[in-house]
């Protein structure tokens, strides 16, 4: 079982968003979480655009949703909101696919004009999957380097980043220990 599932929305081939969530990964692995990624490139497109919602790959990722402690969902903006391609996988998931899950949401933007997109595109359908949202994260491209190991060249937001992942963690050990202790 995978502890910790993170879920890329970018379609690009060499993305910026989904080199900082392995990024992230990468830091919860080093605290020693087990860390499974998703990209919604590896989704069978024809499952996904189908609505399929009984294929075995479409299976296996809500599985993986459903068993983890936490979750990290992040996307580029796409047109003032999250991608399409994001939206797609997660209409065909069950409704409550996040139920009791912390769920860390990510953004990156080239403009801050769309900083808000987080508030009003990507935490609500997270909430309505019954995620447990936190603050979130919203990154320039200007603060990106994703030919780096660490992707994040602004001081500020990469420690706001980690501040984050921290609390990310700390909701994660405890709901862990409170499931235990039920
Ligand atoms: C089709 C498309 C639409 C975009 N729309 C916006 C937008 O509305 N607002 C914005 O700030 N950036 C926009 N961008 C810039 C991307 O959000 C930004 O470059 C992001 O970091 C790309 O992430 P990725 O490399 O993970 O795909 C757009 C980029 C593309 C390709």
């Amino acid at each position: 079982m995978s502890e910790i599932v993170v879920i890329s929305g970018s379609p690009s081939a060499f993305s910026r968003s989904e080199q900082v969530l392995k990024y992230l990964g990468n830091l919860l692995k080093q605290e020693h979480f087990s860390v499974t990624h998703i990209s919604i490139k590896d989704v069978p497109a024809e499952e996904v655009f189908q609505g399929k919602f009984d294929s075995p790959a479409i299976h296996e990722v809500t599985e993986l949703i459903q068993n983890a402690k936490g979750v990290i969902v992040g996307s580029p903006v796409y047109k003032g909101a999250y991608s399409g391609v994001l939206k797609a996988l997660l209409d065909i998931l069950p409704q409550d696919v996040l139920k009791h899950t912390p769920v860390l949401p990510l953004m990156t933007g080239g403009s801050a004009s769309h900083l808000l997109a987080i508030e009003y595109t990507l935490k609500p359908v997270l909430a309505t999957l019954k995620g447990h949202n936190l603050k979130g994260l919203y990154l320039l491209d200007r603060q990106i380097d994703k030919r780096k190991e660490n992707p994040i060249i602004d001081e500020d937001i990469l420690q706001r980043t980690k501040k984050q992942l921290q609390y990310f963690t700390e909701i994660v050990n405890r709901q862990a220990s409170t499931v235990f202790l039920t």
